[in-house]
Formats: C-alpha cells, sequence, structure tokens
C-alpha cells in the first residue's frame, strides 16, 4: 500500500518536475544519474550544465550501514560520515544492522520514502538487492556503494562502488606467501561472513595467485572477530596435528586472535605459524612489529572524500566511472610496521 502510494505520488512528481526541475537545482535528477534517459533534454536530466553546486549543502544522504563489526569499520563509516557533513549534507545513519539484512533493507526502504536525495548502502549481503536498487533509480535517488559491492553486478543500479581492490590485495598477499615459501606450504584460510561480496573478492584474488604447491587445509568463518579466530584455529591446529605453517586471515581482528591461538598451541607466531591479515588497522600493525604477524595488507578505509565528489557528480547528473579504487599499501615487515606506526595511523 505505502509503495504504491508513494510511487503514485512520484509519478505525479515527476510529471510536474520534468517540466520546471533546473540542473541540479531540483530534488531529484527525473533520472538516476547512472542510467540517465536519452529522451530527456540535458536539463531535464539534470546534467552538469556548470552551474552544479559544489558541495551537498541543503542535501540528505542516508547511509545504509553496517555498523559495529571492528576497527576498520568503525574507521571508515566514521570517515565517511564527517565527509558527507563537512560537505554540507544532512547524514542519517542506519547503523544496526548486526548483520541482518532485513533491517538493512528496511532502513534503505524508509529513506525513500522519507525523500533522501541520495543514498551509500555497505550491504551486509551480496544478493538481495534488485528490488530496492530498482526502486531507488525509478525515484531518482543515486545509490553509491561503501566497500561492498552486489551480486549478480547491475551496472545500472548504482552510481559507483568505492573500495580498495579486494581481489588485487589477496593476490599480493598470496604473491607474498609464494615469495616466503618456495617449497609451498599447509595454510588454512579464517573468512569473513558467507555472502559478503569482499570474502568472495579475496578468495578468488588469493586462488589465482597461490602457487600450486601450497595446501589448503582447512577454510572457515571465524565472522571478522578476534574471538572466533582464537577458537576457529585453535581446532584447525588440533585437527592438523600443528602441521599448519601459514593463516591467511581476511581481516586484522581474526588474524590477532589467531595470534592467541597459535601461542596456546605452543607454537610461536611469525616463526612456526606466519600469519597474514588484511585492514591495516593499528592493533594490526603493532602486532607486525613485535613480529606475531608476518604480512598486514592495508584495505584503505578512508575514502569519505571520494564518495562526496562521487555523490556531487551524481547529484549534477553527471556520469562517473563504476568503480572507484582506493590506493592501499602493503607491509611485510615489523620496520615497515614501525614506520608507518611512528607516521601516525588514521585508523
Ligand atoms: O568489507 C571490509 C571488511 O569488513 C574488512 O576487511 C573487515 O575488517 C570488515 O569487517
Amino acid at each position: 500500500m505505502k509503495k504504491s502510494i508513494r510511487n503514485m505520488a512520484l509519478a505525479m512528481f515527476a510529471a510536474v518536475s520534468m517540466v520546471s526541475l533546473s540542473a541540479c537545482g531540483g530534488d531529484k535528477p527525473a533520472e538516476n544519474a547512472a542510467s540517465g534517459d536519452t529522451a530527456q533534454s540535458s536539463e531535464d536530466k539534470g546534467e552538469a550544465t556548470g552551474d552544479c553546486p559544489a558541495d551537498l549543502s541543503g542535501k540528505t544522504v542516508g547511509f545504509v550501514a553496517v555498523g559495529p563489526e571492528g576497527g576498520w569499520r568503525d574507521a571508515n563509516e566514521k570517515n565517511v560520515q564527517e565527509a558527507f557533513k563537512e560537505a554540507g549534507a544532512e547524514v542519517k545513519y542506519a547503523g544496526d544492522a548486526n548483520n541482518d539484512q532485513a533491517s538493512q533493507l528496511k532502513a534503505f526502504d524508509d529513506f525513500l520514502t522519507a525523500g533522501v536525495d541520495l543514498i551509500l548502502l555497505s550491504a551486509t549481503e551480496a544478493t538481495g538487492w534488485e528490488e530496492a536498487l530498482t526502486n531507488a533509480k525509478d525515484e531518482g535517488v543515486p545509490v553509491i556503494l561503501i566497500d561492498r559491492m552486489i551480486e549478480p553486478d547491475d551496472p545500472e543500479l548504482y552510481v559507483q562502488r568505492l573500495a580498495p581492490n579486494n581481489e588485487e590485495v589477496a593476490a599480493n598477499a598470496a604473491k607474498w606467501a609464494n615469495e616466503t615459501f618456495p617449497e609451498g606450504a599447509n595454510y588454512v584460510t579464517l573468512e569473513g561472513p558467507s555472502g559478503v561480496s569482499v570474502v568472495n573478492e579475496r578468495n578468488a584474488g588469493w586462488d589465482s595467485a597461490i602457487n600450486d604447491n601450497f595446501t589448503k587445509k582447512d577454510a572457515q568463518t571465524a565472522n571478522w572477530s578476534a574471538e572466533e579466530g582464537k577458537t576457529v584455529l585453535a581446532a584447525m591446529l588440533k585437527a592438523n596435528n600443528n602441521d599448519i605453517q601459514l593463516v591467511f586471515a581476511q581481516n586484522d581482528e581474526m588474524g590477532l586472535g589467531a595470534v592467541q591461538a597459535v601461542e596456546e598451541a605452543g607454537l610461536k607466531p611469525g616463526e612456526d605459524v606466519k600469519i597474514i591479515t588484511i585492514d591495516g588497522t593499528e592493533p594490526a600493525l603493532k602486532a607486525l612489529a613485535e613480529g606475531k604477524l608476518s604480512l598486514v595488507a592495508e584495505y584503505n578505509p578512508l575514502f569519505g572524500a571520494d564518495a562526496v565528489n562521487t555523490a556531487v557528480a551524481a547529484l549534477c547528473g553527471e556520469e562517473v566511472e563504476k568503480n572507484f579504487i582506493v590506493e592501499s599499501a602493503i607491509f611485510d615487515s615489523p620496520e615497515a610496521a614501525k614506520a608507518a606506526l611512528e607516521e601516525g595511523r588514521e585508523f
């Protein structure tokens, strides 16, 4: 009922606004900027006419976020919200997903009903977004994907995805493993929650680069958490009589939990078992500096300002690249970690 009333009202709005919509001045481009509609004039489409605002003053942005999940998420969501507020936007934050897609879908729909100008989405699940994103497109509300991707990838349903390149980050970690263990090794993988896009991307990147003389003894989710990283790895070590030389932990917290499991098994992290993590938060760099982690592949969370640029372009009806790749570093030694820590880390 609510949606049909909303859609009817929007149809009336669209009919009126096709006449009066000025570029960027209207509440929303009559069409989602990414899809556009060649049938309309440039001005109706909200295409940039040179008078696009340089910021987001007067705009309302709905952020369908993940919420508390670990150090990376905290840094990313803080950075994104601060950037949009500094650009003048009112940010409505929905961050209590608790890994529950249903609550994200409700927040998304509530934002459309509230008439926000643009939605930021960090999807807890990669799949199941077609209807929500199609509704946003029909209502002319641009959607920007923050970090997490949607599957299947339908470029018509979002303006841009901003994230470091997960495949590349994981492939670089595998290349380090190849160099570190030229004769190969037994390894296990600690994954994020199943169904999350970055988990699939990291597995694909790692598998694309790891040498054939490595043996994958196990792979399980530890749900991004240190506690589960510790308990899951402890069980893996026991099941393999400690004959594991390498751990690929897909985020810092699980890797730091793995350090504890290795120590409690009477083994020395960094020597008996080398642990790779992804993210690059300060606790991980400190553990690398102490030699307890062996590689930290950064997954830079600080791209709020880049997302603001995308939002301004989208609200001006300008086309943008579908993927914005956030540059990230790789830390492969205690010296590199110490240097980064001395410079000061924002996350
Ligand atoms: O989507 C990014 C991942 O989500 C990070 O690597 C992890 O720490 C976070 O929970």
